[in-house]
């Protein structure tokens, strides 16, 4: 599903883009269709830029991505949209229209794609369901708590069934019983098929679920361990 051979991330920093931030080096790894994978590390180590590079909002600097059989480093600006709607993104602040409820949110994925009415209309309510918002989904996003608003973008992520699922600290903002509830959402997504990579500070989660953990620290891979801790102990 995944494939990263020898990347590197270079940004341009500083006022006039003369310095230059490496923020991956020579990273390469492989994460097969199905796996659920939890990227930890501190603040700065990579971990947004890793996921950047899988939905192509960064391009590599070097080194080649590839995603569900598509060579991302060489894929044109115009092909990048299609890309997107082939997977379900999800960041720490929700990103939910203010001015449209819950169900209109989902609503709006599949309207984008241009589909079929009668049919995700059916989808909508089992998306809510499965992350237990259906009974809100005539709910504004200013009358939920931010654990319910991430639920949502969760429903919205899901409800086009994407085959890759990618998260980047989806728990950031909510406590640890909230987020223990957005990880099983995920978790039950990684059940019913789909690849699944979150990058998290969620330490409890990571130690009970687990599952595959990689650690990026300064720009690499520290360690990937199949049923991993959060800690570096292990
Ligand atoms: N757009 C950017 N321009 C310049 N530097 C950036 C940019 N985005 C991230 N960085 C730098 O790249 C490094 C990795 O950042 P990031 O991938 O966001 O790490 P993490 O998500 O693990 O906290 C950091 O040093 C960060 O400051
Ligand atoms: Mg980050």
């Amino acid at each position: 599903m995944i494939s990263l051979s020898k990347v590197a991330v270079h940004y341009r920093s500083g006022a006039k883009g003369i310095g230059a931030v490496i923020a991956l080096r020579d990273v390469s790894l492989d994460i097969p269709g199905g796996d659920f994978v939890f990227l930890v590390g501190p603040t700065g180590a990579g971990k947004s830029t890793l996921l950047k590079l899988l939905y192509r909002d960064v391009a590599p600097t070097a080194g080649t991505v590839t995603v569900a059989g598509l060579n991302l480093s060489a894929m044109k600006p115009r092909d990048v949209p299609a890309l997107r709607r082939r997977m379900g993104i999800i960041l720490q602040d929700y990103g939910l229209l203010p001015e449209r409820t819950v169900w209109e949110n989902v609503a709006f994925a599949c309207e984008v794609l241009e589909q079929d009415r009668r049919e995700y209309r059916k989808r909508i309510p089992e998306v809510l369901d499965l992350v237990h918002m259906a009974h809100r989904c005539d709910a504004f996003p200013h009358q939920l708590s931010g654990g319910e608003q991430q639920r949502v973008a969760i429903a919205r992520a899901l409800v086009n069934r994407p085959a890759l699922l990618l998260a980047d600290e989806p728990t950031g903002n909510l406590d640890p019983e909230t987020a223990s509830g957005v990880m099983e959402v995920l978790l039950e997504a990684n059940r019913r098929g789909a690849t699944v990579v979150v990058a998290t500070h969620d330490a409890a989660s990571v130690n009970r679920l687990r599952r595959r953990v990689i650690a990026v620290e300064q720009g690499t891979i520290a360690r990937d361990n199949g049923e991993g801790a959060y800690g570096y102990a292990n």
